[in-house]
């Protein structure tokens, strides 16, 4: 029998600000969560957080997209939004972004990362939580855990990995997908994942018989509600050994801060700091962008672990890093490229403070007859 592990997150609302989510709404979702085990509808769960992310982390039969697994979640972020409204915490219940619940929760605001498989005899599995970013974050180090060889020993070493990995890429401006092959076409996967706004590795397979090692939730928020409602803060589970990468492989990708959008009202660049949960907080600036991972292993259904993994002091100094990153673009205060770019502020409340002042711009020059077609969002490659 197939093991689908669920991992289904929402801010549902943070004490004093966007910072980190309240024990009481975690004991809400627990109480539905527990029943769901009850009536076998889930098989086994564990419940964390990050930052102001409420994650439900649920392991079961009923394979992706399962009506009563989806609605069990929905119903874990009502009642943990209902006693965010109680307490008058802030932003109480901002990710639901609708009022029903109708199949499932495509498209309702919860970001979810689904991927059904044949337990192995040892099913070690990672699973990275993120806030105050966006789901191409794990573009670049997704590469690097299944395409680069200076950072995944395996890919040279272990004959099943030596034939390379396949990614799925989704855009989410076409909502269209496509499939690249590495090492052959990594030039190609570059060309597109190098825009992460844009073009965003949903999952990975393995080439040699396309047992799937990766699952990213690709929900953006901004383009579901039409604007800025908070940042997405996805999660991504990664399946570790054997022919896979090797847990400290998989970590390996998180040893530099590299920048990702997000932070401050989801509208400045900053370095994305790998922590363990107990500094699972976003705090300086509403951040910087941080990163837990807990490892588990699956076992019949149920969840073995967790093991916290970047609570280590091996991460110390790429911790230390990104605060010497932070402090230095931070410099730049309202400036690019601290600041996002143009088009993905469009969702924020900035283009209405630009409108107010459209009516005093004077005509000057016709010398500038062309501009960039990247600003009309048109599809470039039709
Ligand atoms: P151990 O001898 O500690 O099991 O190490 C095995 C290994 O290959 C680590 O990468
Ligand atoms: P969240 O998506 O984590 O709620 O971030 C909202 C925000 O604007 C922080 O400054
Ligand atoms: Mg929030
Ligand atoms: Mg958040
Ligand atoms: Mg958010």
């Amino acid at each position: 029998m197939k093991t689908t592990l669920s991992v289904i997150k929402a801010d549902i609302g943070s004490l004093a600000g966007h910072h980190v989510v309240h024990p009481d709404t975690i004991a809400a979702a627990n109480k539905i969560l527990a029943e769901a085990k009850r009536n076998n509808i889930i098989s086994d769960y564990y419940i964390t957080y990050v930052g102001d992310d409420l994650q439900l982390i649920m392991t079961h039969n009923r394979g992706e997209l399962d009506t009563r697994v989806h609605e069990t979640a929905w119903n874990a972020f009502k009642e943990a939004a209902k006693i965010a409204k109680d307490l008058g915490l802030y932003a109480a219940g901002q990710d639901l972004l609708s009022d029903s619940f109708s199949g499932n929760l495509r498209g309702m605001g919860p970001g979810i990362a689904e991927i059904e498989f044949e337990e192995r005899p040892a099913e070690p599995v990672v699973i990275f939580m993120a806030d105050k970013t966006e789901p191409g974050a794990y573009n670049l180090p997704l590469y690097k855990i299944f395409a680069d060889p200076f950072n995944t020993a395996g890919l040279v070493i272990d004959p099943t990995m030596h034939e390379g990995y396949k990614f799925e890429v989704l855009d989410v401006y076409e909502g269209e997908s496509i499939m690249l092959n590495t090492p052959e076409e990594s030039y190609d996967l570059l060309a597109l994942i190098g825009t992460p706004s844009r073009y965003i590795v949903r999952r990975v397979y393995r080439k040699a018989d396309n047992l799937q090692a990766s699952v990213v939730s690709v929900e953006r928020l901004n383009l579901i509600a039409g604007k800025y409602v908070g940042k997405d803060d996805p999660v991504m589970v990664v399946r570790a050994q054997h022919g896979l990468p090797a847990l400290g492989e998989i970590l390996e990708a998180f040893t530099v801060p590299y920048l990702v959008p997000g932070w401050m009202r989801g509208s400045h660049y900053g370095p994305l700091m790998p922590v363990s949960q107990k500094d699972a907080r976003a705090t300086r600036f509403d951040g910087p962008p941080r990163l837990i991972s807990l490892g588990f292993n699956i076992k019949n259904g149920k969840l073995v672990g967790p093991t916290d993994l970047f609570d280590d002091p091996a991460f110390d100094e790429v911790r230390r890093t990104a605060v010497i990153i932070a402090d230095y673009i931070r410099k730049h205060g309202p400036f690019m490229p601290h600041r996002l770019e143009p088009q993905e502020m469009e969702y924020t409340t900035l283009p209405l403070v630009i409108e107010k002042l459209k009516n005093r711009f004077k005509k000057e020059t016709d010398m500038y007859k062309t501009k960039p077609s990247v600003y009309s969002h048109e599809s470039s490659h039709e």
